[in-house]
This record gives structure tokens, C-alpha cells and sequence, in this order.
């Protein structure tokens, strides 16, 4: 019997948001995660980052029904952040992104699933250069083969979809981003002998929508998923 997965996730454009909203938000935050605040140089960094751990803590908190202050991140071997509250995890999976005018958030119900998320604003200025260097020939040759009109949005449907599975694992840039590779519109990954993953344990899903993409990825060992997408204004 295999169990559907449930994903929720949150985007919050960021632009229109104003200074009182950002400095209502920032007690939210722990110490050290505000010191990370306060370390940032640009001010639109800032804003993005406390906006994005606002969006964590409040989303996270109503999903385990306790005060956001109580819950605790701790970074794994690369880095990918697991919740808890005292010593116990969080009953639940997330992961967060953040890029130039929206933050994203991705959760689902149960605790210990590989799901990965990634936000891309899809005005940001793209080369193909890194895909010819780091992508595997499968999605070099796919995007090559869209009107030049297109590739900067196919590569970043591919740099999201790449990204939302190497932040499932967790393993983030350590991750050999030639060692699998994805049909972005169905989306669909596959992997070359050097990544012991089976297709079929995989989901995916996308979303273009006000001139952002959203990927979300997650292991589901074969089961249902599906994503529930909501768009916010505020927290
Ligand atoms: C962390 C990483 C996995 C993603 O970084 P990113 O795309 O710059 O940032 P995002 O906004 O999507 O995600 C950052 C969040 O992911 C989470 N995160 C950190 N390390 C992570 C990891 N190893 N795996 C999953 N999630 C991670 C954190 O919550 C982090 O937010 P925080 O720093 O505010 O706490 C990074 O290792 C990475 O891949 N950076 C390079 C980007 C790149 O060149 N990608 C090639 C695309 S094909």
C-alpha cells in the first residue's frame, strides 16, 4: 500500500512588501538566524531573507500547531536544514528558496522525505554556457532546439527542476548535475549509471506563473503526489 504525497507550497512575492511589514517580521527570527540578517550587504538581500524565514516559521509553526518561536533548525551534512521542536523532529518535510522578488516555501505531512524546492524570477539574466558545461547532453541538446525566443526560459525550467532534486537529497552542489537529467515539460528526471535513483521513486512538478518558476521534487518510493500551489500577499 503506498501513501499519497501531500505538498503544499507557499510563494510570497517580496516587492511590493514594505519596510513596517519586514520590521514586524524580523522578531520572528532567532538570534542567529537575524545576525544572518544583519550580515547581508545589499538591503533587498536582507528583506528577501527575513521575509523567506518569516514565511518558514509561520508556515511551519501553524503545521505543527505550536509557537513559531520553539522551532529549531538544524543544517545537515551539506547543509539542507531539518525542523525540530526541542528534541524532537518537526512531523513534517520542507524546503525553502529565496531569489530576487519572491520566497517559496514547500512542506509536506511527514517527517524525513527527501523534497526539494527552487524559485527562479524568470527575467534574471541566463547563459547557456553553463548548461553546455554542466548539463547532460539530453537537456543541452533540448535546449538548443527551442526558438532562441524560449532558452532562457527552458533553462531556467531545467536549472529549477535540477535544483529542486539535488535540494530533495540534500547533497546540493555535490551532487554531479551530469549524472541525471530531466524532460523538463512533463517533467521527468532520469539518471546515468552513476546515481543509484530509480525514475519511477521520483515526482516532480512545475509552475509558471507572474514572471516567476517554481520546481518542486520529491521522493515518493513509487507512491501518488500531488501539490497544492498558493500564492500569498501576506504572512
Ligand atoms: C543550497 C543550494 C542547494 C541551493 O542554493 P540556492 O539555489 O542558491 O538557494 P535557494 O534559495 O533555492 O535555497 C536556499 C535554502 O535552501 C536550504 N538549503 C541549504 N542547503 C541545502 C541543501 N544542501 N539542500 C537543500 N536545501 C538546502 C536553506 O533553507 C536555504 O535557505 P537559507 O540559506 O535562507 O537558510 C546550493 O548548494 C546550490 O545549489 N547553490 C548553487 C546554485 C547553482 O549553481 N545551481 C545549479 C543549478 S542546476
Amino acid at each position: 500500500m503506498t501513501t499519497a504525497g501531500e505538498v503544499t507550497a507557499w510563494l510570497l512575492p517580496t516587492g511590493g512588501l514594505s519596510d513596517a511589514t519586514i520590521a514586524g517580521w524580523r522578531p520572528l527570527l532567532d538570534e542567529a538566524e537575524q545576525a544572518r540578517a544583519d550580515r547581508f550587504v545589499f538591503d533587498r538581500h536582507r528583506r528577501t531573507f527575513i521575509a523567506a524565514h518569516a514565511l518558514l516559521r509561520i508556515r511551519l509553526a501553524a503545521a505543527c500547531g505550536v509557537p513559531p518561536e520553539v522551532l529549531r533548525f538544524e543544517p545537515g551534512p551539506h547543509g539542507k536544514p531539518t525542523a525540530w521542536i526541542g528534541e524532537v523532529p518537526a512531523p513534517l518535510s520542507f524546503n525553502l528558496s529565496h531569489t530576487e522578488g519572491l520566497v517559496g516555501l514547500a512542506l509536506t505531512p511527514i517527517p524525513g522525505r527527501a523534497l526539494g524546492f527552487d524559485v527562479e524570477a524568470l527575467d534574471r539574466r541566463v547563459t547557456l554556457d553553463v548548461a553546455d558545461r554542466y548539463f547532460r547532453p539530453e537537456e543541452v541538446g533540448w535546449l538548443h532546439a527551442l526558438p532562441t525566443a524560449s532558452q532562457a526560459e527552458g533553462f531556467l525550467r531545467l536549472w529549477t527542476l535540477k535544483e529542486a532534486f539535488i535540494k530533495a537529497t540534500g547533497d546540493g552542489l555535490a551532487c554531479d548535475l551530469a549524472s541525471f537529467w530531466f524532460e523538463p515539460l512533463l517533467p521527468r528526471v532520469h539518471f546515468t549509471p552513476a546515481l543509484p535513483e530509480r525514475p519511477e521513486d521520483w515526482w516532480f512538478a512545475q509552475r509558471l506563473a507572474r514572471g516567476f518558476v517554481a520546481a518542486v521534487g520529491l521522493r515518493t518510493g513509487g507512491a501518488e503526489a500531488a501539490v497544492r500551489w498558493v500564492e500569498v500577499e501576506r504572512l
